[in-house]
């Protein structure tokens, strides 16, 4: 019988920590090697499709880092960090401030007055307070003002021992320039950050987003090209997989759920390695189990039901934005063979041809673009198109069925 104990070990949801994080040890041993540069000649973007796991990836980066010797400044970038060139030097600092404001860099005697002779230490630490005085204090441009910031407080963490410090944002592809309000905020930080690297400073950038980063980046500043290692988080390999399903319910001492290996490979198709269906579909599965073992029946998985709640819950709502003109191009996109790569307007233009109102190569570029800033697909450097959810393509075969 099953005892209440037994809490679903399974987390679908963005950034939750899985029970086991599966696969990715070529991407951990790359992202060592980065640890391992003195001069930071190259720094880190992690990027992939929705649920593939950057997040939680880079959540275990930290204690990596950290355990040789590194310190970890980092958050979440939303669209505000990148208002303005000021909002992403405040965004930095408040940043720095948290791993450096116990730091004591200089204590004053101040003399005593009064009936209270004795004289009084007062430690001055390297807080938010004292990080921005030195910005305001500092001549020049934003740009001037952060690397003296940045510069300083390397010279104080040298001293403390620190290896470097690794600047880590999420979902940086939010960042943008704005030439219309002559607002560089993302060629600052590309600035900033070859500056000080260049000047031996061992601070690195790891910035993780949508597969529209890294082309963001080169496009802002070509020098990026150099300046970065991509690591494409792609579908788990189906070991990988395999151990992403079993290992947690393995892990559980007496877990009354044991899942067979055909219906371990059954989830590992329904989900095609992706983590988050992985996350979804388990956890789904496993509130079954426990249920069955209840009841002491055999356990049937009703895998087309936890499908359709899936696509409920994750693609619904996307699909539901795309008008229908939309969503008669989405479908031609559908059925290409190669939709879950990549895919050419040409291609979508002859495969609309037999369609009542077939689509041209301009409309199709025109709406390309305006599903992109939808977050349906989007290009890449070589300007060919893919979607940018993935498994879309066998969602919406299925509305059609
Ligand atoms: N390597 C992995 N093994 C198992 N589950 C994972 C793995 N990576 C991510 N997940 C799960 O996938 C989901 C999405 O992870 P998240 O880091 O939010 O993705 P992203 O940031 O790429 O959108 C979460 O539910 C997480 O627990
Ligand atoms: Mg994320």
């Amino acid at each position: 019988m099953a005892k209440p104990e037994f809490k679903n070990p399974f987390r679908p949801g963005a950034g939750q920590m899985p029970p086991y994080l599966a696969g990715r040890d070529e991407e951990t041993e790359e992202f060592k090697r980065l640890l391992r540069q003195d001069t930071i000649l190259e720094n880190m973007v992690l990027t992939g499709l929705r649920g593939t796991g950057k997040t939680v990836l880079l959540e275990t980066f930290k204690p990596t880092a950290i355990s040789v010797g590194w310190l970890w400044a980092g958050a979440d970038l939303s669209e505000s960090a990148s208002v303005s060139e000021d909002t992403v030097a405040l965004r930095l600092m408040t940043d720095l401030a948290i791993v450096t404001s116990s730091m004591v860099v200089a204590a004053q005697e101040e003399p005593g007055f009064g009936f209270n002779p004795q004289r009084s230490v007062v430690e001055q630490k390297l807080n938010y307070d004292a990080l921005i005085a030195r910005y305001k204090l500092t001549p020049g441009l934003v740009a001037d003002k952060l690397k003296r910031v940045l510069e300083d407080v390397w010279t104080e963490l040298k001293r403390r021992g620190a290896k470097g410090m690794v600047f880590a944002y999420d979902e940086a592809q939010n960042m943008s320039d704005h030439p219309h309000k002559e607002q560089y905020p993302l060629s600052l930080l590309l600035d900033v950050f070859q500056s000080i690297q260049r000047k031996g400073i061992p601070f690195m950038l790891a910035l993780t987003g949508l597969p529209t980063l890294f082309p963001k980046l080169v496009e802002t500043r070509t020098f990026s090209e150099r300046m970065f290692r991509v690591l494409f988080l792609d579908r788990l390999s189906d070991d990988a997989s395999r151990d992403a399903i079993s290992k947690p319910i393995k892990a559980a001492a007496g877990c009354p759920v044991k899942l067979s290996d055909t219906l371990v490979n059954r989830i590992v198709n329904a989900s095609a390695g992706y983590p988050y269906f992985i996350q979804f579909i388990c956890r789904e599965v496993y509130d079954v189990a426990l249920q069955k073992l209840d009841r002491g029946q055999e356990l049937m998985v009703p895998m087309n039901d936890i499908v359709r709640k899936l696509d409920a819950d994750f693609f619904a709502g996307r699909w539901a934005k795309a008008s229908d003109r939309q969503r008669d191009l989405l479908r031609v996109i559908a059925s290409l063979e190669n939709c879950d790569e990549e895919f050419t307007v040409h291609e979508v233009v002859q495969a609309s041809k037999n369609l009542e109102k077939p689509f041209g190569a301009s409309h199709v570029n025109q709406m390309l673009a305006a599903l992109g800033n939808a977050g349906l697909v989007y290009k890449n450097r070589h300007g060919k198109y893919s979607f940018a959810v993935p498994l879309l393509g066998q969602f919406i075969l299925r509305q059609s069925e």
